[in-house]
């Protein structure tokens, strides 16, 4: 039976929840519409790359879907600006296998802290300074197909503008129309 007393409170909880559901809509949309974008851009492997950017590793979520440091999430912590790293090829790949104990960067490689590898630090080690969790752990070869495309489309490629972000995505997406 369907009165009011059951409506009155299924509207009020969806008010509520009105900003958990505009968060998950904002990112089933970037998901949509730049998957297949992400697909076509040119190398096989930088659209790999750039798939394990977005999502399967989601490092835009503190970083940013152009690596510049603007988050996806507001409630991720702050990552660097990418484009702007002066780190080389092996201390990219570095970071991203290690993370960086108690600076909020997660460590991507699942045996990072398993026997020394990484700054010669054991689990409890790294624990103890403060590790985040990975949104997914990486295989070696991913995490090399991440660094190629990082190289190709963000690092040292300067400021994201129209032109760059067109190329980027492999063509004219909204957040384009918003940059210069
Ligand atoms: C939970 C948030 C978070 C996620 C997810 C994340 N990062 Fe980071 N990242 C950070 C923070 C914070 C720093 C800055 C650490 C510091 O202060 O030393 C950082 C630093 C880095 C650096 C070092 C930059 C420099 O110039 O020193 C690289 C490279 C990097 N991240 C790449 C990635 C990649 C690639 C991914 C996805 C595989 C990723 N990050 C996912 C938070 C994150």
């Amino acid at each position: 039976m369907r009165t009011n007393n059951t409506r009155r409170p299924r509207f009020r909880k969806s008010t509520i929840g009105l900003r958990c559901f505009r968060a998950a809509a904002t990112a089933i949309l970037v998901g949509i519409t730049f998957a297949p974008a992400a697909q076509s851009a040119d190398a096989p492997d930088t659209a790999e790359g750039m798939r394990l950017f977005l999502q399967k590793a989601n490092c835009q979520a503190c970083h940013g879907w152009a690596g510049d440091g603007r988050k996806m999430d507001n409630q991720m912590p702050d990552g660097s600006n990418l484009r702007e790293t002066t780190l080389d090829r092996a201390a990219v790949i570095l970071t991203i296998k290690c993370g960086r104990p108690g600076r909020s960067m997660p460590a991507f490689d699942k045996l990072a802290y398993s026997d020394g590898r990484c700054y010669g630090m054991k689990e409890a080690e790294a624990k103890k300074l403060g590790l985040f969790d990975p949104p997914a752990t990486l295989q070696p070869r991913e995490i090399e197909t991440l660094a190629d495309f990082l190289f190709a489309k963000v690092i040292g490629k300067g400021a994201m503008d129209r032109a760059k972000c067109i190329d980027y995505w492999g063509s004219a997406t909204d957040v384009c129309r918003d940059l210069k």
